[in-house]
């Protein structure tokens, strides 16, 4: 585990105002001096609101900017209230989070997903592509096809997969500090990279200080996209630190 190289992406979500920003000073430092830098990437991404501001904070060092969400067309239009994926790039960020089930509650489909990643790719974005079963599909025993209907249509007609992180986050576990152990969370992890050749696998959902003790040791983990707990910087980086010992 300890040399092996981890994604931390903080997802901020509908939080954040202008004097959030301070906190990452802390973040900054510790990015700088931490031991395991060279195998490890922290990408934080703030509300649109916060997207610039962020970006201007984090110039010149080693932290990088996502947006949490776009618009599926590429072009410029009459949609109030959206950005696209070629205005976020414009502004210097470089990843963006898709199809996260906060929105697909929201009535995002599979197939509006996989607009907006092709749509994210060709802005040379890098896609955070969100998938994981409901408490019911779970409890159905069908979490391998969710997971697998997300992926084939969520991903359908994109050859080209290199700019592809996979979030794999039980919905159940977003949010409400329910974990599944590690050996079902390993096992989707294996299934999801069986299906991907080569991709980075990360867990979200309720990933915390204390948890990620045994997180951590989900086979073939990439990392993880922390939630509520990234908005804390002190608790993202024990997260960080945590993930290394
Ligand atoms: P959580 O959120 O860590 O607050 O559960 C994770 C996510 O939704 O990305």
């Amino acid at each position: 585990m300890t040399n092996k190289y981890m994604y931390f992406i903080a997802n901020w979500k509908m939080f954040g105002r202008l004097n959030s920003l301070n906190s990452l000073n802390k973040v900054v430092k510790f990015s700088k001096n931490f031991k395991k830098k060279k195998f490890s990437k922290i990408i934080y991404c703030p509300p649109n609101t916060l997207l610039y501001p962020v970006i201007q904070k984090l110039k010149n060092t080693n932290i990088q900017i996502g947006a949490q969400n776009c618009h599926e067309s590429q072009n410029f239009g009459p949609f109030t209230g959206s950005i696209n994926s070629m205005m976020i790039k414009n502004i210097g960020a470089k990843y963006v989070i898709l199809g996260h089930s906060e929105n697909r509650k929201s009535g995002e489909t599979d197939k509006l997903i996989n607009l907006k990643i092709k749509s994210a790719i060709n802005s040379k974005l890098k896609v955070i592509f969100c998938i994981g079963e409901t408490l019911r599909d779970r409890k159905k025993k069908i979490t391998r096809r969710i997971l697998k209907k997300q992926i084939k249509l969520g991903l359908d007609k994109i050859k080209d997969k290199k700019n592809i992180i996979i979030a794999y986050e039980p919905v159940w576990s977003i949010g409400t500090g329910f974990v599944a152990n590690n050996r079902d969370l390993s096992k989707s992890v294996a299934f999801i990279k069986k299906m991907i050749k080569n991709v980075k696998v990360l867990y979200g959902g309720s990933v915390n200080t204390k948890n990620i003790k045994e997180l951590k040791f989900i086979k073939n983990i990439d990392g993880f996209l922390i939630g509520g707990a990234s908005q804390n910087a002190k608790k993202f980086i024990d997260i960080i630190k945590k993930t290394y010992n």
